[in-house]
């Protein structure tokens, strides 16, 4: 429990002020990130943790967007079937569009989650596809959020942020190749992007859940999702949700590595 709290505040200096939550006399946040009233858009809506997390976004009063491959509107209804919910969706191929460019432009925070694991497949379309959905669409969303970012003005611009769901991939095996090299990469060119992003770039670090994706995940998405939104409020670049300890002492190592990496390599954040 200590190292928990104390890896937080370390991570927490590690994050530049005007983005910093203070800690109050308990430890807990005080201002954090709030997702009340904020427009969020999650890509791989109708995916497991991408309807967990609309759910949950829409229950703390957040206005959530799907985007999704699907034609039709998401509705959502959480497991004790209370009324289901209509979230407003636009339909995309997973490439950008003149509509998508319109619409994230209006948007304060968007999460990159969508994603595929072929699992053991290993020939050249397999890892075509998994670096085209994970790794290219991935990475195209994201330098154009941050470039529409750069070119709001000020106060708009500190209203924007960028989840990226990458996964505990990163750091630990998952014994599926190509899934585990796209992850890293983008996690890798993350930590590039984020150095000069004007505005939070933050990664969510997660261990398995239950999904298409991953029908042995031990997770529940629900719950995944609520933890995410729980440590979202204490502002880190990093919201690691997992089961295994060891991902709470790589992930941040790894990141702190890189990020020293990059420093020594001359990527810097230019002071305006
Ligand atoms: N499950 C795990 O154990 C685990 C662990 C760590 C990280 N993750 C990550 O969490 C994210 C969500 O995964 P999940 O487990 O919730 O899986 P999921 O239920 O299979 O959801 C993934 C969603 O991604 C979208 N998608 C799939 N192929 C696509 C394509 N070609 N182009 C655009 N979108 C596509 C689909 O949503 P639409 O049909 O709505 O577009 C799909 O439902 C992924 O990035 C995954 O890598 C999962």
């Amino acid at each position: 429990m200590k190292f928990t709290i104390n890896a937080r505040q370390h991570l927490l200096r590690l994050v530049p002020k005007d983005n910093a939550a203070s800690l109050g006399s308990r430890g807990e946040p005080q201002a954090g990130m709030q997702v009340e009233g904020r427009r969020i858009a999650v890509t791989g809506a109708s995916g497991s943790l991408g309807r967990a997390l609309l759910l949950a976004l829409h229950r703390r009063g957040a206005r959530p967007m799907a985007i999704s491959r699907r034609q039709q509107p998401l509705r959502l209804a959480g497991a004790d079937h209370d009324q289901a919910v209509e979230i407003p969706t636009l339909t995309w191929s997973g490439r950008l569009t003149p509509a998508l460019e319109a619409a994230l432009a209006d948007v304060d925070v968007l999460v990159i989650n969508h994603g595929v694991n072929l699992h053991s497949a290993s020939d050249g379309e397999a890892l075509r596809r998994t670096l085209e959905v994970n790794l290219l669409s991935a990475l195209e969303l994201t330098d154009l959020f941050l470039r529409q970012s750069a070119a709001l003005p000020p106060g708009r611009q500190a209203q924007r942020e960028l989840w990226v769901n990458t996964s505990e991939a990163e750091v630990n095996p998952t014994f599926c190749p190509y899934y585990e090299i796209s992850k890293r990469s983008l996690g890798a060119l993350l930590d590039v992007r984020a150095i000069a992003s004007p505005c939070p770039v933050r990664r969510l670090v997660l261990g398995p859940f239950r999904s298409a994706l991953n029908p042995i995940g031990v997770m529940d998405p629900d719950w995944v999702a609520e933890s995410i939104l729980r440590l979202i409020r204490w502002n880190l670049p990093l919201v690691i949700v997992s089961i295994n300890p060891l991902t709470y002492v790589l992930m941040p190592l790894r990141w702190i590595l890189a990020r020293a990496y990059l420093w020594l390599c001359g990527v810097r954040r230019s002071r305006t």
